[in-house]
């Protein structure tokens, strides 16, 4: 069984969306799923009542002490994939399910506030020695900033980014609201949505990660911060061409500036 934690002190990040959305893309590709919160917030356990079907399970544990046990549970009961969904912060609850995790999963808005915010999150992945990725969620649909900044520095090709930020980026849909209103995933409400193909996308990557296909720690720990990510290219309005990079990382933030 692999364990999934999404995670992110940033309030609104996309926590609980992309936990449905990944664990219904895994199930439509034959997993067995169980999801758990872990926020008394309830997001999951109101969007399985207005689901009105028990299918995947949404189980809450609130308890430090119960989530590795129930781990084990699962994994003998035949589950195959377990989704966390936190709260935001970084409670005591949230990094004992760090502690148990294949991988964490930081949403995280494109902005540098927003990637600052995630400083105390990031530690306690690291404390733990857990792999992780940034998962950029509610990226504007129209305008090419981030995708000009990803090209920028060798895009697809730059090791470091394609570690630690998932593929593809979550465009800010409406289609995605909407299906958590309607108890659904994105992936049942609209199944032929860009949407829905960007979480089925996110899905095969976050599988690929879980499948062994993660560098050594060390490597990360000395990545630098995604340069798409810094004030200077974020700045930039729709119609700038991309700016060319500075060589060697010279001049951008480093990866662990914020902590
Ligand atoms: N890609 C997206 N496009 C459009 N809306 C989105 C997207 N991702 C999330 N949202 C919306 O943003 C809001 C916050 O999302 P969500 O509840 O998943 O965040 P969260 O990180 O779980 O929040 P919390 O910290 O409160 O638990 C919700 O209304 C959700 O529908
Ligand atoms: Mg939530």
């Amino acid at each position: 069984m692999h364990t999934i934690v999404l995670a992110t002190q940033k309030g609104g990040s996309g926590k609980s969306t992309l936990a449905i959305g990944l664990a219904l893309a895994a199930r439509n590709a034959g997993h067995t799923v169980r999801l758990i919160e872990t926020d008394p917030q309830g997001t999951l356990s109101n969007w399985q009542s207005r689901r009105g079907t028990a299918e995947p399970m949404v189980e809450t544990i609130y308890n430090v002490g119960r989530i590795e046990s129930r781990l084990e549970q699962l994994e003998r009961g035949g589950i195959t994939l377990t989704v966390i969904d936190t709260a935001s912060g970084v409670s005591a609850v949230t990094a004992a399910a760090i502690r148990c995790a294949d991988l964490c999963l930081i949403p995280s808005r494109p902005t540098i506030t927003d990637i600052e915010s995630s400083a105390a999150t990031l530690k306690a992945v690291r404390a733990w020695q857990k792999p992780f990725a940034y998962v950029l969620n509610q990226t504007p649909v129209r305008g090419r900033r981030i995708d000009n900044a990803a090209s920028a520095l060798g895009g697809e090709d730059a090791p470091d980014m394609n570690e630690m930020v998932a593929r593809p980026f979550i465009s800010m849909r409406n289609d995605h609201q909407d299906a958590l209103a309607s108890g659904l995933a994105v992936g049942e409400y609209a199944p032929t949505s860009k949407a829905a193909e960007e979480i089925g996308q996110l899905w095969r990557w976050t599988e690929a990660r879980l499948n062994g296909a993660t560098r050594e720690r060390d490597t990360l720990a000395k990545a630098t911060f995604p340069p798409a990510l810094t004030p200077r290219v974020a700045q930039r309005t729709e119609n700038t061409p991309a700016q060319p990079l500075p060589p060697s990382g010279e001049g951008l933030t480093p990866w662990d500036a914020c902590l």
